[in-house]
């Protein structure tokens, strides 16, 4: 697998500018932001400074084999970046959900499988397949499935765990020594949904620019407690 090296704050990482600038990104929220009020579209579960961090990981890790736990348009969005030859299986334990996001995956690689709800069986089917070069965590037991991703992603892999900003994730038994958190204002709400865990087995943050991506979650500090007391999450 080959791997883009990148730079500093605000600087495009990718030789191939895959990868996006701070201003991009910035721009980028304040577009999903419109695009939500008005309803426009169906995007991930997620906030669009979300999406961009899974985009340029992607662009980074260019993977062949991808694992997401937790399936939604998410499912549906992010493999339209990767190389068509990329599998992308995801995992559901909501059979409603699974069929009807199944029935809207027609991008040849790309898999919604149905597993049972319990622990056992949704570690039992994460680990059949593994390693995976690319993990998303969406859904399913976060914890446990933090504690056993080290069998879960290979050398050169990574495992995003969304919804970080949740007490608990973080402090989970992190089997790798690399990890960085992508967190925001909403760590301090009731439910704390959002922000990124990113772990891997390698140094990727001298590959992946994870001070860019805070410094984006970090613009809303101010005004995103302000904005949820009015009902608004942003
Ligand atoms: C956070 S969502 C996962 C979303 C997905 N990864 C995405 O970003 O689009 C976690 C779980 O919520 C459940 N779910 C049920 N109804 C849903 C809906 N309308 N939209 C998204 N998730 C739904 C599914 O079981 C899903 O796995």
């Amino acid at each position: 697998m080959s791997r883009k090296t990148g730079t500093g704050l605000g600087t495009p990482l990718a030789s191939g500018g895959a990868m996006t600038s701070l201003p991009r990104l910035l721009f980028s929220e304040a577009g999903r932001m419109i695009r939500s009020r008005i309803g426009l579209g169906a995007r991930p579960w997620m906030r669009n400074r979300e999406v961009d961090l899974l985009l340029d990981v992607l662009a980074l890790l260019a993977p062949r084999k991808c694992l997401e736990i937790g399936c939604g348009f998410s499912t549906l969005f992010l493999p339209r970046s990767l190389s068509p030859d990329t599998s992308w299986r995801a995992l559901e334990t909501d059979s409603a959900w699974q069929v009807r996001i199944r029935g809207k995956a027609t991008r040849q690689g790309t898999t919604v499988e149905l597993v049972g709800d319990s622990p056992a069986e949704i570690l039992e089917a994460a680990h059949r397949g593994a390693p995976y070069e690319f993990l998303l965590i969406d859904g399913g037991p976060r914890r446990q499935l933090i504690e056993s991703s080290d069998g879960l992603v290979s050398e050169d892999g990574l495992v995003l765990v969304h919804d970080a900003n949740r007490p608990g994730y973080r402090e989970s038994a992190i089997p790798f020594d690399h990890r960085e958190s992508i967190l925001d204002y909403r760590r301090n709400l009731p439910r704390g949904d959002g922000g990124f865990l990113v772990m891997g087995k390698w140094n990727f943050s001298a590959a992946f620019d994870v001070e860019k991506h805070q410094a984006v979650f970090r613009c809303l500090e101010r005004a995103g407690p302000l904005l949820s007391r009015l009902g608004v999450t942003i």
